[in-house]
C-alpha cells in the first residue's frame, strides 16, 4: 500500500514562486510515488472576508494553476476544500479537544493578529484545526509544505493524537512535512526581508503567471544595497535573499560566478539582478504557457473538479463514518 499524502494551497489568488518551489514542484513527482490528494483551500481563505466573485475567481485561478504546473487529475485526487463537507465535520469534532492557549501560541497566528488587529476573528484562531482535518480525513501521514507550515504539521499532530488518546485508539496516524530535498524549503521575496508572501505586497513577489517584463521590473526594483567593499565579507539579508532565490532557479555554475564576484568586491548588482529575471523567466515559461490554455477550457476544468469532489468525497466518508462510531454518533 502506497502512503499517503495531502496537501493544500489558499485561494487567494496567484500563485507564486514560494509556492512552486515550497510545495507544488513536489506534488507532481509525488503523485507517482503516493497516493494523493491535493486541494484548494477554499474555506481557509474565508479567514479575510473575501467577495463571493474574488472567491470563485481565485479557486479557478488555484485550479488551473495546479494543473499548469502538471498535477494529473487521473493519478492524483484534485478537489474544492469546500466540496468535501466532511472535512468541515472532522474540523468540528476536533475542535472539541483543541485548547485556547496552544491556538494563541502559534505562529502564523500572531503574525495575522499582529498584521490585521482588526479582524481576530475565531477562524483565525482554529485555522490549524481545519488544517489538521484536511490532513487527517484521509489519514496522511506526508504533507508536502514549505517550511513556513511546519508548526502547523505539529499542531496536525498534536490534534490527532490527542484524539486517539481521548476515545483510546489509534486511528489517526501521525503526518509529516514532507520534501524531496534534505530540508523543507523557505523561497525568500524581493523585499530584502523574509519570504516569499503576496500579504506583503505584490511587489515582493513572483507570480506563475507574471509575464516576463513584469518579471523583469519587480526584479530590477527588487531590494539591494551599494555593493561588497571588503573581500569575502558575508551578505546581508536583501542580498542574501537574491543569492538564495538565484539558487532556487538558476544553474549551479550560475550561482558559483556571481558568488565568485561577490566575494571579490566584483559583482554589479545591475547584471546579476537581469542574469536572475531571465532564469525566473525561463522556469516559469512553460507553465505560464499552460496556464492561458487551460483558463480557457472551462468544460475541462467543470470535469476535474467534478471528479476530485466525487473521489475527494469516497475517501472522506469512510473516514467520517469510523470517527463518528468512535465518538458514539450514532443514529436510531
Ligand atoms: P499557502 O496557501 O500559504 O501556501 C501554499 C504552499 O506554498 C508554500 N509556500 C512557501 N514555501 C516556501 N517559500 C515560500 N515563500 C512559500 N510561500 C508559500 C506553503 O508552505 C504551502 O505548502 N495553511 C496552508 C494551506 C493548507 C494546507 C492544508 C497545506 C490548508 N490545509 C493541509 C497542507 C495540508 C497555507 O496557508 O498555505
Amino acid at each position: 500500500m502506497k502512503e499517503t499524502v495531502v496537501s493544500g494551497i489558499r485561494s487567494t489568488g496567484k500563485l507564486h514562486l514560494g509556492n512552486y518551489y515550497g510545495a507544488l514542484k513536489n506534488f507532481v513527482q509525488m503523485q507517482h510515488d503516493y497516493n494523493c490528494f491535493f486541494f484548494i483551500a477554499d474555506l481557509h481563505s474565508l479567514t479575510t472576508h473575501p467577495t463571493p466573485s474574488d472567491l470563485h475567481g481565485n479557486v479557478k485561478q488555484v485550479l488551473v494553476e495546479y494543473l499548469a504546473c502538471g498535477i494529473d487529475p487521473e493519478l492524483s485526487t484534485i478537489y474544492i476544500q469546500s466540496d468535501v463537507p466532511e472535512v468541515a465535520e472532522l474540523y468540528l469534532y476536533l475542535n472539541m479537544n483543541a485548547y485556547m492557549g496552544e491556538l494563541e501560541r502559534s505562529a502564523s497566528f500572531k503574525d495575522k493578529v499582529r498584521a490585521n488587529p482588526d479582524n481576530v476573528n475565531a477562524g483565525l484562531l482554529t485555522y490549524p484545526v481545519l488544517m489538521a482535518a484536511d490532513i487527517l480525513i484521509h489519514k496522511a501521514t506526508k504533507v508536502p509544505v514549505g517550511k513556513d507550515q511546519e508548526q502547523h504539521l505539529e499542531m496536525a499532530r498534536t490534534f490527532g493524537n490527542r484524539f486517539n488518546r481521548l476515545y483510546n485508539n489509534d486511528y489517526f496516524p501521525e503526518p509529516y512535512a514532507f520534501s524531496y530535498a534534505t530540508s523543507l524549503v523557505k523561497v525568500p521575496g524581493l523585499d530584502g526581508k523574509g519570504k516569499m508572501g503576496k500579504s506583503e505586497g505584490e511587489g515582493n513577489v513572483i507570480n506563475l503567471s507574471d509575464d516576463p517584463e513584469v518579471i523583469r521590473k519587480k526584479v530590477m526594483r527588487a531590494v539591494s544595497d551599494g555593493g561588497p567593499t571588503v573581500e569575502n565579507q558575508p551578505k546581508p539579508e536583501a542580498i542574501q535573499n537574491l543569492f538564495d532565490l538565484m539558487k532556487v532557479v538558476s544553474a549551479p555554475d550560475t550561482l558559483a560566478h556571481f558568488e565568485g564576484l561577490y566575494n571579490q568586491c566584483a559583482i554589479r548588482y545591475g547584471d546579476f539582478k537581469k542574469q536572475l529575471a531571465e532564469d525566473m523567466i525561463m522556469a516559469t515559461a512553460p507553465i505560464r504557457e499552460r496556464i492561458q490554455a487551460i483558463a480557457a477550457d472551462e468544460a475541462y476544468l467543470s470535469k476535474v473538479a467534478g471528479i476530485g469532489r466525487e473521489k475527494g468525497r469516497e475517501s472522506a466518508l469512510k473516514t467520517i463514518r469510523d470517527v463518528r462510531e468512535l465518538v458514539g454518533i450514532k443514529s436510531f
